[in-house]
């Protein structure tokens, strides 16, 4: 018998705001989100109307990482997805995305786009791997820095979708 994987993922509440702040300023020290736009999109994260899906990863009591997606018709975002550095490059990143595309499949989206920095290799790596294509670039989008933002669509979120876990909570 095996037990869960670890770290867990599991839906992010509001208890979760200040561990994850704490990820988010050490992971994007140039434009961390405030603690503020944290609440405002759990606020769309529940109920019938729900428009947003929060997850965290959990290894024991520790925050591992997160990740959110906006749903809008048919066209959902990836708004946020972060792994601590302790975890890079242990599949934390990818669980996290299914967990996304998963959720984005629930919305009944036909494709998801994100933005990304044009500088951060590692992300779009991850992404490509789950079939997310670059389709143009937003300039100076990332401020201050002047940092181009690459876009990328993944069409079809369903078919990428790979098996993971997860606990509804
Ligand atoms: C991007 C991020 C979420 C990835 O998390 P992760 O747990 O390392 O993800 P995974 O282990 O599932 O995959 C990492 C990918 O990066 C690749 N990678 C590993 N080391 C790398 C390196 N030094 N340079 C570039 N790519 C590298 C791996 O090859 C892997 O891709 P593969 O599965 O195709 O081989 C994480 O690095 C992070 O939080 N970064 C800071 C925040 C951030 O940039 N978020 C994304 C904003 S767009």
């Amino acid at each position: 018998m095996t037990g869960p994987v670890t770290p867990v993922l599991r839906e992010m509440r509001w208890w979760d705001i200040d561990p994850v702040l704490g990820l988010e300023r050490e992971l994007f020290p140039d434009d961390a989100w405030s603690r503020g736009m944290f609440w405002s999109e759990l606020a769309h994260a529940r109920g019938p109307g729900a428009t947003r899906r929060y997850v965290v990863a959990q290894d024991g009591d520790r925050i591992a990482g997160y990740a959110g997606l906006a749903a809008a018709g048919d066209i959902a975002d990836v708004q946020t997805i972060a792994v601590a550095r302790a975890y890079w490059g242990t599949g934390l990143g990818g669980r996290l995305l299914t967990e996304l595309l998963r959720a984005a499949t629930a919305f009944e989206c036909a494709e998801v786009m994100l933005e990304c920095r044009v500088d951060n290799v590692r992300a779009q790596k991850l992404y490509e791997r789950f079939g997310f294509e670059a389709i143009g670039v937003r300039r100076g989008y990332y401020q201050p820095g002047n940092v181009d933002a690459l876009v990328m669509r993944l069409t079809d979120p369903a078919t990428s979708v790979q098996g993971t876990e997860i606990r509804h909570g």
